[in-house]
């Protein structure tokens, strides 16, 4: 595939990128080795990121996760915005949202178009993109990116160029069918924010999703503390 090359100005929050010695960047290391074991026994390579609610961490996970997948671990990673609700990949890695899967599932470019270069080697990054107003209100708000079978098409097209395809999802309980998104993926990554997401919240959300696809759940910012900014992440 070929894809745009373009200046990354990543956020804090993408702490792998720079902090290559931390035990933060071990703990994600370790949280993909973990995910590796799992989906090769079971072929699994298009993992959803997921929550119960909004702000848990999905984007953080899921943009660390690409990084030291593609940079530790020498997988051809490719990373998609598929939230909707709150698309934030780009602003992640610092990179424009001009085109992107929006883009791309109204047929106005290419997968090839929309990709940009991530900011490690093997990582491509497929961010939200943009489309007119009027259209734009309609992707978003109605979930078209999943109900249609735009989301389905561009992973078909793309699986045989990458390892792994992490999507960073909707949360689940804001009232959107999540059956759709079971359906498309091969795995769920649940991201639980510990000390907010109650359990009767987070059993609520479980239920939502088909559990043969739940792979595993990160606890995120658990009081653990590992370092000034980042908490411990655990998984299970
Ligand atoms: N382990 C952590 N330690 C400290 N801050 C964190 C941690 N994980 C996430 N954050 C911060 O919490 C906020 C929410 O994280 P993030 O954007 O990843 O969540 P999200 O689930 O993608 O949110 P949304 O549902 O709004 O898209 C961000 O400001 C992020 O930097
Ligand atoms: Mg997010």
């Amino acid at each position: 595939m070929t894809k745009q090359t373009l200046e990354h100005k990543p956020s804090p929050g993408l702490i792998v990128l720079d902090e290559l010695d931390t035990l933060v960047t071990d703990r994600y290391r370790l949280l993909f080795a973990k995910i590796d074991l799992i989906s090769r026994k079971e072929g699994k390579k298009i993992i959803a990121i997921t929550s119960a609610l909004k702000g848990e961490g999905k984007t953080t996970t899921s943009s660390n996760l690409a990084v030291v997948s593609a940079r530790d671990f020498g997988k051809r990673v490719l990373l998609i915005d598929g939230d909707f609700k709150n698309p934030s990949v780009a602003k992640s890695f610092g990179v424009g949202q001009s085109i992107g899967l929006v883009n791309v599932i109204a047929k106005e470019c290419l997968i090839d178009d929309a990709a940009t270069e991530g900011p490690v080697p093997g990582l491509t990054i497929l961010t939200m993109g943009k489309l007119s107003p009027q259209k734009n209100t309609f992707q978003r708000e109605e979930g078209h990116i999943w109900t249609s079978n735009g989301m389905k098409e561009v992973l078909a097209d793309v699986q045989g160029h990458y390892d792994y395809i992490w999507i960073d999802a909707p949360p689940i309980l804001p009232l959107f069918d999540m059956s759709v998104i079971s359906e498309t993926v091969d795995g769920i990554l649940m991201v639980i924010r510990v000390g907010e997401t109650s359990e009767a919240v987070l059993s609520q959300a479980v239920k939502v999703l088909a559990s043969n696809k739940v792979i595993g759940s990160v606890l995120n910012r658990s009081k653990k503390k590992l370092g000034s900014r980042y908490q411990d992440y655990g998984y299970y």
